[in-house]
């Protein structure tokens, strides 16, 4: 199984990204540290089954040529993708009214176009096989917007359109689109909370998720995914 996922160093991308190497799967993965990408890397090879690989690229997803050179480097070394996980993104709170100018700019071109152009670089791989899985990393701020999420809402409900769109257009092509919307995860994003660890979701939780879609067969497609800590929304 060949998994390209975003952001896959830290948080959920990283736990999503070492369960599906726990079950066998090739990894094609980025951030913008590649100090942090070498050692994933080496740490993860370190278990491998024989036949795993791992590319592992630095880049920043919000610039289009950077996002592009992920995809080509990706085509270049791959003829068949099975899963496809647009989860980088980036977090900045604020309130319409007095956040910094460029701030939805920024996080429309992390969380919603890096997605946007990776997908289409790929697509003629997944319509070509005619399968695959692609996840969108959403949120609960795709589905409501709360004081202080500002633009970050705003390109999530954007990036839940998207793959709403992309649902649709992939439906008769055998290839499935999920969105995933966790509520609050522990990550880096959260560091410095004061809050007890049970009332923040773990990572790994959303990674389970991302497994259990993916067991499911050519019949069905889990459409959306909310998951949310047990007290629910902070
Ligand atoms: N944690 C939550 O509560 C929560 C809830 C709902 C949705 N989400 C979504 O889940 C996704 C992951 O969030 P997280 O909390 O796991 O974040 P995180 O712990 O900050 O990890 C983000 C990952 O993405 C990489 N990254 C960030 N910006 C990037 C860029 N411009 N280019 C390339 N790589 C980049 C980071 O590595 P580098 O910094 O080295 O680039 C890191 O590997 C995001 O889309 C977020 O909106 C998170």
């Amino acid at each position: 199984m060949n998994v390209v996922i975003t952001g896959a160093t830290k948080g959920l991308g990283r736990a999503i990204a070492t369960l599906l190497f726990d079950h066998g799967a090739s990894l094609a993965i980025c951030s913008r540290h590649q100090e942090d990408l070498d050692d994933m890397k080496q740490s993860l090879l370190e278990t491998a089954q024989s036949g795993q690989t791992i590319i592992a690229y630095r880049c920043d997803v919000s610039k289009r040529d950077e996002i592009d050179g992920f995809g080509r480097l990706i085509l270049s070394k791959w003829n068949h993708i099975d899963v496809l996980i647009n989860n980088a993104g980036v977090f900045m709170p604020g309130a319409l009214i007095d956040e910094e100018d460029g701030q939805l700019q920024m996080m429309m071109d992390t969380n919603l176009y890096s997605a946007y152009h990776l997908t289409r670089t790929l697509l003629p791989v997944f319509v070509g096989q005619q399968k695959g899985h692609i996840f969108n990393m959403c949120s609960v701020a795709s589905i409501k917007a709360y004081p202080n999420g500002g633009s970050y809402c705003i390109s999530k409900f954007a990036l839940l359109g998207f793959t709403k769109v992309l649902r649709e257009e992939l439906k008769a092509q055998g290839i499935k689109v999920t969105a995933l919307l966790p509520g609050a995860t522990w990550s880096d994003s959260w560091s410095g909370i004061d809050l007890p660890e049970e009332r923040l979701m773990q990572a790994h939780d959303i990674a389970i998720a991302v497994w259990q879609a993916l067991q499911m067969s050519p019949a069905a497609v889990v459409e959306e995914i909310i998951i949310r800590p047990q007290l629910g929304d902070l």
